[in-house]
């Protein structure tokens, strides 16, 4: 295994590096004032893809994409009231705002996860800051820890953590707050404490006052909406570990996989020719939505290998074909 590069974050040709490792679409592991993040170019979904098979335990939860200012996050998302007084009082800072997708969002649905919303956060760290703005772009960073690990407030908890599928760890020393960031859903007319954080509950209230709802079924990892059955499901139906088309059916399949019947399919999607697992998680939330226009009577999945993201992939498509309330 070769080691990830350490780079002393306070040299201005390792941000210059670490911005074109982003844009090759590795990953860079970078400070923030809370936690280090293990990031990704949030437009490239192969990237994406990257970040979550590192964590070593995949699953599809939605990331949050940082940016170096307000404007480059109001190109992701769109600002109500409510959001907008929350950016003003706590950007750069510890809160993530989780905002309805703008259309010139460039955040790659897998790494929202196949939601309408997007999760947004300029950090107030001075080298996360240089990255942001050397890249120019979205970066979407869960925390820089294996899946269940305690977060990594050093780089040298990264580096034992994650080892080499991370390319370039940016070291500043160990993180000021060491908890991860407040997560608010300001998608609607009042907002909601998705996860409680380094923001305080008494902080936001002050902000935006009755616009908060108390809601204290909310709390931490548990309300991430990919953990929910119903957080994304096509409207067509979906039917798993097909071997054959019905008429009418739209078809993922992959590795060049030919279901009986497939000649008669309204529109088929190869998650990956190849069989790589990291394309196919990239592909996977585009495919669903593409085919979720084409097909009348359903989409059929063929079965994906469980290995490695497959387990991720699986998991979703059981969600996206488990029985529905409405
Ligand atoms: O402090 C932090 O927030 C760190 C640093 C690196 O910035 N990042 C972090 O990311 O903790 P992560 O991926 O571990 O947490 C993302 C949280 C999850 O609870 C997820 O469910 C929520 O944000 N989230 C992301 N997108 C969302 C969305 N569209 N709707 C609702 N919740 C969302
Ligand atoms: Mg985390």
């Amino acid at each position: 295994m070769t080691a990830p590069e350490i780079l002393d974050a306070n040299d201005p040709s390792a941000i210059t590096d670490a911005a074109a490792i982003l844009k090759a679409g590795e990953l860079v592991s970078f400070p923030t004032e809370t936690v280090y993040g293990l990031g990704a170019d949030a437009a490239n979904a192969r990237a994406v893809a990257k970040i979550y098979s590192a964590k070593g335990r995949p699953s599809f939860n939605p990331l949050i994409a940082h940016l170096a200012d307000r404007d480059a996050a109001q190109r992701q998302g769109l600002f109500n009231t409510i959001s907008i007084a929350l950016a003003d009082r706590f950007w750069p800072g510890p809160l993530t705002l989780v905002v309805p997708r703008s259309s010139t969002a460039t955040v790659s649905d897998l790494a929202t996860a196949g939601l309408d919303s997007v999760a947004l956060r300029v950090p107030d760290n001075a080298v996360a800051h240089a990255l942001l703005s050397a890249f120019g772009g979205p970066v979407v960073a869960p925390s820089a820890n294996r899946s269940g690990y305690v977060s990594a407030t050093t780089a040298q908890h990264v580096a034992t953590d994650l080892g080499d599928t991370v390319s370039i760890i940016l070291d500043a020393g160990p993180t000021g707050i060491g908890i991860e960031s407040t997560v608010v859903d300001c998608t609607g007319e009042t907002a909601r404490i998705l996860r409680p954080g380094a923001v305080t509950r008494a902080a936001i209230r002050e902000a935006i006052g009755d616009a908060l709802i108390e809601d204290n079924s909310a709390t931490g990892d548990i309300v991430a909406p990919g953990m929910l059955a119903s957080h994304y499901a096509p409207n067509a139906r979906v039917r798993l570990n097909a071997a054959d088309v019905h008429p009418g059916e739209a078809v993922i399949t992959i590795s060049g996989f030919q279901p009986a019947g497939i000649e008669q399919a309204k529109a088929v999607f190869d998650l990956s020719p190849s069989g790589d697992l990291e394309e196919a998680a990239a592909n996977l939330f585009t495919a669903l939505r593409k085919l979720d226009e084409a097909a009348s009577e359903g989409i059929a999945i063929c079965p994906i290998p469980e290995a490695g993201l497959g387990e991720a992939i699986n998991d979703r498509l059981r969600r996206a074909a488990a029985p529905r309330d409405s």
